[in-house]
C-alpha cells in the first residue's frame, strides 16, 4: 500500500511522456559513442576530474569514432571549474605556412575539390597539443593513464556497431581513394559488419607513444617527422616547421545574459558563441515563448532571428587574430532591439530584404561534441572534429589516423561556396597561420552563479541553432533535458531562404508556417547535442536519439 502510494507521488511529479535523462550524482559522461563514454566514466570514478575525462573521452573517439573523433583534426575545450573560473581552449587546425589565398583555384580559377579530400585538404591538427595543454593547466591524473584505454581499444580492437559498420560503408568511396584507409578502414574493400572487430594497430602504436611522450612526439617527434614526410610525397603543404609552431590558444569565453540566466559560450574563431547570445537578445522581451513549444509563432521567431544572424556571421566573423570582429556591435543592445523590431509578427521577411553576403549550405553530422561534468563541480565540453565525415579521407601513412579537411572551412574562394554551400566573404579568406572559421559552440547555462545546462552539437551550419532550441526548450518551455534534446529541430541560415524542419511538427503547423511565408524543407535528422542539465545534486545526462550516443553517470 505505502509502495504504491510512493509509486503514484513519483508518477505524478514526472510525467509519463517525458523521456528521462540519465541522473546520477557524483560524475556524468555524455557522448556519441559508448566505448568513449565508458572511458571518461572510468576516469571519473578512478578520481580524476571533469579534464581529465574529457582528454582521455577525446583520444577514445579518435579511435571508436573514426568519423569525427581525432587526433588529425582540431576543436574547442570550454571549461567551468568549481571556482567559478571559466575559460576557453582553441585547438582549432591553422593554414599551413605555405597556404595562399587562391591555393584551391584552378588555371581558369574555378575552386577545385582539393579543400576537401586529399593531402592538401588539412589544415596544421590540433588536438594533441590542445587536449595536454589542457591535461596540464587542469586536469590532475598522469597524462599516460589517460591515453591507455584509447591506445588498448585501438591495438586490441572494438566490435562495430550498427551505425559505425554502416558510417564506413557510406564513405567507401572516398576512403577507398587512399590505400592506408582503404586497408584499416574497408578492410581492402570487403567492409566491416556489424560486431565485427576493427583493429587499428598502427594508431595504437602512435597513441602508446604520445602517451610515453606527450604531444612532443606529434608535433616534434617521430610522428611529426612521418607525417611531414607523407605530406610531401603526396603534394600535402603541412611541414615539420608548421608542425613544430602549432600552439593552442587559450581564450576568454563571450559571456551574456538572457533572462537572469548567464550564457558563457564560445568566442571567435567560432561563430557559434555570439550568434547564440545575438539571437537569445532578438528573442528576450518579445513573449514568442507564449506560442508554445513547437508552436507556428515559435518557430516563426526564432526563425526570423536565425536569419538575421546568419547574414551577419557571412560577412563579419572570422579569425579574430587576422581580421576585426566587431562583436561589441553585433551584441549591441540598440542594435539587437532594431533587429527585433524588423520583425513582422505574422509574416517571414524574405531573406533577400536583410543584407550581407549569400550563404547556402547543407548539413551531416561529422563533428562530434561531448560533455563531462565531475561530482566537484567541475565541467570540460568538447566539440571536435575532422570537418567531413573523415576528414580528407586519407589516413597518415603508417600513423593510422585520418587527417581533417578543414580548410574548406575558410572560404576557397571567397564569394563562392564552400562543402557546406556557405558563401564567405573576405574576413574568412585562406592566409598562411590563420584559423578557419567555425560555427562548433560549446556552451554553458548559468543560474545564480550556479551551472544550469552545458551542451553543443555537430552539424556544421546547424549547430548554433541546434544548440540555440536546446537552450530555450530548458529556459522558456520548461522541459526535462532529455525532452529538450529529444524536440524536433529546426533551421534557417538566411540563405537558401529556405526552413528546415525535422519531423515532428504536425502538418498543421507547417501550413501555418507556409502561409506566414516560409519554404519549409522536410530534413532527416539535424544536430547530434550531448547535454547535461545540473539539477539541484543532480547531474542529468541526455544523449541524442538522433544517433549512437551515449550518457552514463556514477
Ligand atoms: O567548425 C565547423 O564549423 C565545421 N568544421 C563543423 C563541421 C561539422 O559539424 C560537420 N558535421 N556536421
Amino acid at each position: 500500500m505505502r509502495r504504491t502510494l510512493v509509486l503514484l507521488l513519483f508518477a505524478a511529479a514526472m510525467p509519463v511522456w517525458a523521456a528521462q535523462p540519465v541522473r546520477a550524482r557524483h560524475g556524468m559522461v555524455v557522448t556519441r559513442e559508448r566505448h568513449a563514454t565508458g572511458v571518461g566514466l572510468k576516469v571519473l570514478q578512478a578520481g580524476g576530474n571533469a579534464v581529465d575525462a574529457a582528454v582521455a573521452v577525446g583520444f577514445a573517439l579518435a579511435v571508436t569514432h573514426p568519423s569525427a573523433g581525432n587526433i588529425g583534426g582540431g576543436g574547442f575545450m570550454l571549461v567551468r571549474l568549481a571556482d567559478g573560473q571559466t575559460t576557453f581552449i582553441d585547438f582549432r587546425e591553422r593554414a599551413p605556412g605555405a597556404a595562399s589565398r587562391n591555393m584551391y583555384l584552378d588555371a581558369a580559377g574555378k575552386a577545385t575539390e582539393d579543400s576537401t579530400v586529399g593531402y592538401r585538404a588539412s589544415g596544421v591538427p590540433g588536438t594533441v597539443r590542445g587536449l595536454e595543454y589542457a591535461s596540464r593547466k587542469y586536469g590532475k591524473k598522469p597524462w599516460a593513464e589517460l591515453l591507455h584505454p584509447a591506445a588498448e581499444l585501438a591495438s586490441k580492437g572494438f566490435a562495430l556497431s550498427y551505425g559505425q559498420a554502416q558510417g564506413l560503408r557510406s564513405s567507401a568511396r572516398g576512403l577507398s581513394r587512399f590505400p592506408e584507409s582503404n586497408r584499416i578502414f574497408l578492410k581492402g574493400g570487403k567492409f566491416y559488419e556489424p560486431g565485427e572487430v576493427l583493429v587499428q594497430a598502427d594508431l595504437g602504436r602512435t597513441l602508446e607513444r604520445i602517451a610515453r611522450l606527450g604531444s612532443q612526439d606529434f608535433y616534434e617527434g617521430e610522428t611529426a617527422r612521418l607525417l611531414a614526410q607523407d605530406m610531401k610525397e603526396h603534394g600535402g603543404l603541412i611541414t615539420l616547421g608548421d608542425l613544430k609552431q602549432y600552439a593552442a590558444i587559450e581564450r576568454k569565453p563571450m559571456t551574456g545574459t538572457y533572462r537572469g540566466y548567464t550564457i558563457v559560450t564560445s568566442p571567435p574563431p567560432s561563430s557559434g558563441g555570439v550568434g547564440i547570445l545575438q539571437m537569445l537578445g532578438v528573442l528576450e522581451g518579445t513573449g514568442y515563448e507564449k506560442a508554445g513549444a513547437g508552436s507556428a509563432s515559435v518557430v516563426h521567431y526564432m526563425t526570423e532571428a536565425m536569419r538575421r544572424y546568419f547574414a551577419e556571421r557571412s560577412e563579419h566573423l572570422g579569425d579574430p587574430d587576422f581580421v576585426k570582429v566587431p562583436l561589441s556591435s553585433l551584441l549591441d543592445p540598440n542594435y539587437i532591439r532594431k533587429l527585433r523590431a524588423s520583425i513582422d509578427p505574422e509574416r517571414a521577411t524574405p531573406s533577400r530584404e536583410i543584407h550581407a553576403a549569400k550563404f547556402n549550405g547543407r548539413e551531416s553530422n561529422e563533428t562530434t561534441h561531448y560533455s563531462v561534468a565531475d561530482g566537484d563541480g567541475n565541467i570540460a565540453i568538447v566539440t571536435y572534429t575532422l570537418n567531413g565525415g573523415y576528414g580528407s579521407k586519407v589516413t597518415a601513412t603508417g600513423l593510422g589516423f585520418l587527417l581533417n579537411n578543414e580548410m574548406d572551412d575558410f572560404a576557397p574562394k571567397p564569394g563562392e561556396a564552400n562543402m557546406y554551400g556557405l558563401i564567405q566573404g573576405e574576413a574568412n579568406a585562406i592566409q598562411p597561420r590563420k584559423t578557419p572559421l567555425s560555427s562548433m559552440v560549446p556552451t554553458i547555462v548559468m543560474k545564480d552563479g550556479k551551472p544550469l545546462l552545458a551542451l553543443g552539437s555537430p552539424g556544421g551550419p546547424t549547430i548554433i541553432n541546434s544548440v540555440l532550441e536546446v537552450i530555450v526548450n530548458v529556459l522558456d518551455f520548461g522541459m526535462n533535458v532529455q525532452d529538450a534534446v529529444n524536440w524536433p529541430r529546426f533551421h534557417h541560415q538566411w540563405l537558401p531562404d529556405e526552413l528546415r524542419m525535422e519531423p515532428g511538427y504536425s502538418p498543421d503547423t507547417v501550413a501555418l508556417l507556409e502561409k506566414r511565408g516560409y519554404t519549409v524543407k522536410r530534413v532527416n535528422a539535424q544536430g547530434e547535442v550531448a547535454a547535461i542539465r545540473f539539477n539541484n545534486e543532480w547531474l542529468e545526462g541526455a544523449a541524442d536519439p538522433r544517433t549512437e550516443g551515449t550518457a552514463e553517470g556514477h
